[in-house]
């Protein structure tokens, strides 16, 4: 049997693309990309899930009465899928009660910096507008706090220079392979 996961996203989805292809390529063993979510309609990465042939679940948070009721339709969504592992890429949402009660544990986020540092919507910004050395990334699951639950995996590495624009092509290149790594790894057991 696949281990089922689901892909969060809320924009660009070069996470969402990076996983998926790798399932796809049969790079992470007994992994299947089941699900992308996205609470953007028209966002880039509901065109990467319809080209790869990913099911997605789109949906307009103004359409719904409340969190609650938008968390209970994607966990019910997320139940009848057989949602193993949920993966925040890029979802630019705080995860609230319903989707925690229900999928606690299994949710877990990549951040575009080495946490506890920077945690928030701009976190390569932030540190380059601090002057960091160190960048990096983390993966870590997802509690009611932002960016605060536990450590899984961290990548870090070294940049002097002053181009934004560079600082977010390593970030993402870095990104990519540690969030294909990190969930072929937890799937396995391995971590
Ligand atoms: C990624 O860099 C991810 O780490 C960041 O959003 C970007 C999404 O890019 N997430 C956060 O900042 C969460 N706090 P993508 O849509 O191309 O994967």
């Amino acid at each position: 049997m696949k281990h089922r996961i689901a892909i969060f996203a809320s924009g660009n989805g070069g996470n969402f693309e990076a996983i998926a292809e790798a399932a796809i390529e049969g790079r992470m063993g007994d992994v299947e990309v089941a699900l992308c979510v996205c609470d953007h309609p028209g966002a880039r990465v509901c065109e990467r899930a319809e080209r790869l042939g990913i099911e997605l679940l789109c949906f307009n948070p103004g359409d719904f009465q409340n969190k609650a009721a938008f968390e209970t339709m994607i966990a019910d969504t997320l139940d009848s899928k057989g949602i193993e592992l949920v993966c925040l890429a890029g979802y630019m949402r705080i995860i609230g009660d319903v989707l925690l009660k229900r999928y606690g544990g299994r949710i877990i986020n990549i951040h575009p910096a080495l946490l506890p540092s920077f945690p928030g919507a701009h976190g390569i910004r932030d540190a380059y507008e601090y002057g960091v050395k160190v960048y990096g990334v983390t993966i870590h699951y997802v509690d009611s706090g932002v960016d605060t639950g536990k450590i899984i995996a961290q990548r870090a590495f070294p940049y002097t220079g002053n181009n934004l624009e560079e600082l977010e092509g390593m970030i993402h290149s870095v990104e990519h392979p540690l969030y294909v790594e990190t969930i072929t790894q937890l799937l396995k057991g391995d971590l």
